[in-house]
């Protein structure tokens, strides 16, 4: 390659950061995760790949501890999130399968964010309880999907959901119930 293309494609690839990090950093600032993952399922531009990879950022920055698994969020709407996680040597135990905490934390990620598919901007949620049930040993590629009923009664104080976590041949290798506070406004 002769040093006119290589600058080329350097400039190419600093543009594509620059623009990377300001769609990151307008969408950080929206709280509501549903309309974050919504706007960028409406940048048609964006390869999926890399949708995924923005939206994973952003949950990055929003819970800086889900750094330190390998994950995406793969659905997102009212009600429900869907993730897929890599195993990766950094989160394996010495047995060589997925460390309990990374599951924890990958089932956390996910099922809090199904949680706020379901709040509105000034209502509040904080976890009180995880309780996980490791059924079979992890490893491979692991999915982790959770689904909230919708909020009939705004007077509630607790809400639960549980989030299963399956490997690659759909078999429950644990599951997790989380339990929240919630501090819901009348609309
Ligand atoms: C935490 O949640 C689990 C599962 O729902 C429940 O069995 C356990 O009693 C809870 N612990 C506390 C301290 O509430």
């Amino acid at each position: 390659m002769n040093s006119f293309a290589l600058g080329f494609l350097t400039l190419l690839v600093i543009c594509l950061a620059v623009a990377v990090s300001l769609v990151v950093k307008k969408l950080s600032a929206l709280r509501d995760p549903l309309q974050i993952w919504d706007a960028l399922n409406n940048i048609g531009i964006l390869p999926i790949r890399m949708r995924a990879w923005i939206f994973s950022t952003i949950v990055g920055f929003a819970n800086p501890y889900s750094r330190s698994i390998n994950f995406r969020i793969t659905e997102l709407r009212k009600g429900k999130a869907c993730g897929v996680m890599k195993e990766t040597k950094a989160i394996s135990n010495p047995f060589r399968c997925v460390h309990a905490a990374a599951l924890i934390t990958f089932g956390e990620t996910t099922g809090g964010l199904a949680i706020f598919t379901l709040l509105g901007k000034k209502d509040r949620a904080i976890l009180t309880n995880i309780s996980a049930e490791y059924i079979k040993v992890s490893r491979g590629l692991l999915t982790a999907s959770s689904v909230v009923d919708p909020i009939k009664d705004r007077d509630i104080k607790e809400l639960e959901n549980t989030v299963l976590i399956k490997n690659a041949a759909f078999e429950t290798v644990a599951k997790l119930t989380l339990t929240w506070r919630v501090d819901l406004k009348s609309e």
